[in-house]
């Protein structure tokens, strides 16, 4: 499948269109961005790193039964996935607090979370992704009830495969992010990436963060620690 031409820019992927209408692809950037753009830098296999990791990832989460956009792995930084009509808001789920949480309400980075929350953010750069709730969604247009009650379960069940599967590799999936689509048939359909760009993972033992917290927080190794999360799953990249 050939890219047609370039349909979205973001700050990480670039999506592209492609001769078959219903068929979109994904190019993996080594564009690396924090604090809604404010901080952007080009860490070497990223893109590759990334493209790999969340094909991998797409299809655990298919072979345990939730739908995904991912089609097929087309090259080192490329895609091709079922083309979706997204839905403008991010849904979170968290097993431990870090991050906006523990700025929000002052706990403690670490504090487990039973039951693990779930928030929703508004994907709105310019406003720097406001917290919204349910009511939000449905009066502004940007999701039905049903639609949204589907992504509440979707994103719990994607919880429900990932934390026992990152807990086998000695990791703690603290929190993360999904994003969701309507494809042609109206089904809701995970689109976007799973990869430690839109989570929080920790080694169980020493807590040593292996996300993008490090690019976020000056860690270094960011692509080796990626690298590192994927081989532990077992994902040799
Ligand atoms: P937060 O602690 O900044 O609210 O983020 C929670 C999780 O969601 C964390 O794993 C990072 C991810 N996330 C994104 O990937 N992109 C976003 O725009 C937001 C708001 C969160
Ligand atoms: N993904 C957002 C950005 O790149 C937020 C973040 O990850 O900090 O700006």
């Amino acid at each position: 499948m050939q890219k047609v031409s370039e349909l979205y820019r973001g700050k990480a992927k670039t999506v592209f269109v492609t001769e078959d209408p219903n068929k979109l692809i994904l190019e993996f950037r080594d564009d690396t961005s924090a604090f809604d753009g404010e901080k952007i830098e080009q860490l070497s296999r990223k893109g590759e790193v990334n493209n790999k990791f969340n094909h991998y990832i797409m299809q655990q989460l298919e072979e345990a039964g939730v739908k995904t956009q991912v089609e097929s792995l087309l090259s080192d930084n490329e895609s091709l996935v079922k083309k979706l009509d997204m839905i403008p808001v991010e849904c979170v789920v968290r097993n431990f607090a870090a991050g906006s949480l523990c700025r929000r309400l002052g706990v403690e980075e670490g504090l487990a979370l039973s039951p693990p929350t779930f928030e929703f953010f508004l994907k709105n750069d310019a406003l720097h992704d406001p917290m919204v709730n349910e009511t939000h969604a449905i009066s502004f247009g940007w999701a039905t009830e049903d639609q949204i009650e589907q992504m509440k379960v979707l994103t719990f069940k994607v919880n429900s495969i990932l934390s026992p599967l990152f807990l086998d590799g000695g990791m703690l999936l603290v929190d993360f992010k999904l994003e969701f689509g309507v494809d042609a048939d109206g089904n809701i359909v995970l689109g976007d990436e799973f990869t430690p760009d839109g989570c929080r993972l920790w080694d169980k033992d020493t807590k040593k963060k292996l996300d993008k917290d490090r690019f976020r927080q000056g860690l270094g190794s960011v692509v080796e620690s990626y690298i590192e999360v994927a081989s532990r799953i077992g994902l040799d990249l």
